[in-house]
C-alpha cells in the first residue's frame, strides 16, 4: 500500500493534506493539557448524573418523582425549606414571646422593639407601603404614619385595631362600624362661594388663612349651615371615633392647598383601609402595631 502522507519538510511534521494557497495545515497532536481537561470534564459528567438529580422521567400523579434523584438526592427545595424551618426556629425566640405579651410588655421590652422594628418594617413593605409608601409618608388620600396625627387613635392598642380591621369597608369591626360613609360632600348644602368662605375658615384653624373676612363668614357656616361640628367638634378638633380629621394641625390627608380643601368640602372624601385579621399572622399584626407606633409619636 502506497504511503500517500504528506510531510511538511521544514518540520517534519505530517500535514492534515488542507493547503491554502500554498500554505499547509500540520497535524500536530492537541496539547496533552487538553486532552486530560478534556477526559476530566467527562468523568466529571458522568459521576454528577450518578450522584446529582439529572434525567427526567415521564410525569406521573407524584410530581417529586418524575425525575431520577441520584445517589446523594439533593434537592434544592428541601435545602430551602430547611432554611426557612431554621429561620422560623431563630424567629421563635422572639415571636413565642411576642404572641404571649401585651403590646404594652413588647413596647417596653428594648429587645423585642428591636425585632419588632425590623420584622414589622419587612411586614410593612410587603403589605402596607403600596398604599401608605414604603417611608409610610402616605399620600393624597393614604394617611401618613409617621406624624402623631392620628384620625383613629395612635395608643398601641387603638393602632392594633385599626390594622386587625380596616376601615370603612363594611365590616361592623371596622372603623366606621360597618359603614363606609366619611366626609359627606356639601355642596348639595352650600353655595360654592359659601364653601370657599368654610375653607378659609378650615386655613384659619391652622393659621394659614390671609382672608380675615371670607374666614370670619366661613366660621359662621362651621357652626350653622355647614352642619360642620357635629362632626369635626365646636373646635374643629375631629372626633376619634368618626375618624374625622383635626383641622386645626395644618395636616391634610387630602391635601392642604386651599383648592384641595374646597374639593374636600364640596365632594366629601372617604379613606377605605382593608382588614388583615386572617391575612396577617397575629404576631406579625403585633410586631406592625409596635413598629407604626414607633415611627412618629405614637400616643
Ligand atoms: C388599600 C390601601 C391600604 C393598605 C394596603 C393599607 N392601608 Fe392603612 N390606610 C389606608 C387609608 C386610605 C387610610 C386612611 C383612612 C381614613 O382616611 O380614615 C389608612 C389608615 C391607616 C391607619 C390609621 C392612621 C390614623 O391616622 O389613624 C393605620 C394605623 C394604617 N392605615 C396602617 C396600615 C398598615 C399597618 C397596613 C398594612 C398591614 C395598611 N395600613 C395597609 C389605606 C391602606
Ligand atoms: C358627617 C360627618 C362630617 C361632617 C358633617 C363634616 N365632615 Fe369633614 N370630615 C369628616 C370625616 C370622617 C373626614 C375624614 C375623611 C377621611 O379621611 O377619609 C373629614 C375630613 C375633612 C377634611 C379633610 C382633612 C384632611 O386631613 O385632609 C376637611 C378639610 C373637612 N373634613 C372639613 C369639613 C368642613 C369644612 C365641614 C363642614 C362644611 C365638614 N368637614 C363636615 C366628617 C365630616
Amino acid at each position: 500500500m502506497a504511503d500517500n502522507r504528506d510531510i511538511d519538510h521544514h518540520s517534519g511534521v505530517e500535514t492534515t493534506g488542507h493547503e491554502w494557497d500554498g500554505l499547509k495545515e500540520l497535524n500536530n497532536p492537541l496539547p496533552r493539557w487538553w486532552v486530560l481537561v478534556f477526559w476530566a470534564t467527562i468523568i466529571w459528567s458522568v459521576a454528577y448524573w450518578v450522584v446529582y438529580p439529572s434525567w427526567p422521567m415521564l410525569p406521573g400523579a407524584d410530581r417529586s418523582a418524575d425525575y431520577v434523584k441520584g445517589i446523594w438526592g439533593v434537592s434544592e427545595r428541601a435545602q430551602a425549606m430547611a432554611g426557612v424551618a431554621a429561620d422560623k426556629a431563630a424567629q421563635s425566640k422572639f415571636t413565642d414571646q411576642i404572641a404571649k405579651m401585651s403590646l404594652k410588655e413588647i413596647n417596653a421590652s428594648p429587645e423585642l422593639l428591636k425585632f419588632s422594628a425590623v420584622a414589622g418594617r419587612m411586614a410593612f413593605l410587603n403589605n402596607c407601603a403600596g398604599c401608605h409608601g414604603s417611608g409610610a409618608q402616605g399620600g393624597p388620600g393614604y394617611a401618613n404614619l409617621n406624624d402623631d396625627n392620628w384620625l383613629w387613635g395612635g395608643t398601641l392598642d387603638e393602632i392594633q385595631q385599626t390594622i386587625l380591621y380596616g376601615i370603612r369597608n363594611g365590616a361592623d369591626q371596622a372603623r366606621g362600624g360597618g359603614s363606609t360613609a366619611g366626609m359627606p360632600e356639601r355642596a348639595s348644602v352650600l353655595k360654592p362661594d359659601q364653601i370657599n368662605d368654610v375653607a378659609e375658615y378650615v386655613l384659619s384653624l391652622s393659621k394659614k388663612s390671609a382672608d380675615a373676612a371670607a374666614s370670619a363668614r366661613g366660621k359662621a357656616l362651621f357652626s350653622g349651615d355647614g352642619g360642620c361640628t357635629a362632626c369635626h367638634g365646636d373646635d374643629g378638633k375631629g372626633n376619634k371615633d368618626l375618624g374625622s380629621a383635626n383641622l386645626t394641625t395644618g395636616i391634610f390627608q387630602w391635601g392642604g392647598a386651599k383648592a384641595d380643601i374646597v374639593k374636600t368640602i364640596a365632594e366629601g372624601r372617604a379613606g377605605v383601609m382593608p382588614a388583615w385579621a386572617g391575612k396577617l399572622e397575629p404576631t406579625a399584626v403585633k410586631e406592625l402595631a409596635v413598629y407604626i407606633h414607633s415611627l412618629g409619636g405614637g400616643k
